[in-house]
């Protein structure tokens, strides 16, 4: 946590007025180190220079928004993680009516879309998928649903069908999946959280939180779970100790709300 340096504790205060993000939440280490990448990228000296720089300048508090918000992202991120979902999870989710799903920190939008594939090829009618991110730009393009050839590279060739190709060459998100996602914005470490979920997604997001902040995420992701509900991490991540907030581990990456 960013707290006993004064310079840095400025900073933090600077960051939260313009941007809204509180990057105390975030490794301090790893926050550091691109923080001063970008004071030698904007050559001044101390954290108490760039935070006097980022209050004045729009499009240095624009760099420093988009070196906090890391927005990689792919369809089908891990495939064998969504395979497991299609064909371990998903089947033991459904009780009869449509599912509601939450994918946060969507980025610009291959989560959601890659959800909302595999729950039309699973047959669920009517899901509801919220996508959020503290992004707004990565949000529109998201919404847009328009995407560079190079963008569907891990798209296997038979679900290629969902995308139509403009003109331009460029690939839009066929409408009959379109319809199923709504995005919004929403900031995972200070807004209140949806509730009666049946599944969270939220990969590659926590990974830059601290230990503390992300325990208080996952308790969040607990409670706006129904119970039997299914928490998706990314492949990286571990919940430690699930069963004190309230989960057990179903498959690597995959956790139950327990009742
Ligand atoms: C590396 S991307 C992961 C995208 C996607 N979940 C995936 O695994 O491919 C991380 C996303 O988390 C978002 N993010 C970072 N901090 C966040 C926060 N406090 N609340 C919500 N989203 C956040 C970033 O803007 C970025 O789009």
């Amino acid at each position: 946590m960013i707290s006993q340096d004064p310079a840095l504790s400025l900073l933090r205060r600077r960051v939260m007025d313009v941007t809204g993000i509180d990057i105390g939440c975030y490794k301090q280490q790893q926050m550091e180190r691109r923080l001063r990448a970008l004071l030698d990228r904007s050559r001044v000296e101390s954290y108490y220079e760039y935070a006097k720089m980022i209050e004045n300048d729009p499009e240095k508090a624009r760099e420093l928004w988009d070196f906090i918000t890391i927005n990689v992202t792919e369809f089908f991120r891990n495939p064998d993680r969504y395979r497991d979902l299609q064909e371990k999870i998903l089947p033991t989710l459904y009780a009869g009516k449509p599912l509601n799903v939450w994918s946060a920190g969507c980025a610009h939008g291959a989560e959601p879309y890659s959800l909302a594939i595999v729950l039309h090829e699973t047959g669920a009618a009517a899901h509801r998928i919220l996508a959020t991110d503290i992004d707004r730009r990565v949000l529109d393009r998201a919404r847009a649903g328009v995407y560079e050839e190079n963008d569907l590279k891990n798209v296997p060739p038979e679900r290629m069908r969902y995308f139509v190709k403009g003109d331009n060459g460029k690939y839009v998100v066929a409408d009959s999946i379109k319809k199923h996602v709504a995005f919004t914005y929403h900031d995972l470490l200070s807004d209140g959280y949806p509730g009666d979920l049946d599944m969270v997604v939220c990969r590659n997001v926590v990974i830059y939180f601290t230990e503390e902040a992300k325990e208080r995420v996952f308790r969040g992701f607990a409670a706006a779970l129904r119970p039997g509900g299914i928490l998706f991490v990314g492949e990286t991540e571990t919940v430690f100790n699930p069963r004190i907030i309230g989960f057990e581990p179903v498959t690597p990456f995959f956790y139950r709300r327990v009742q």
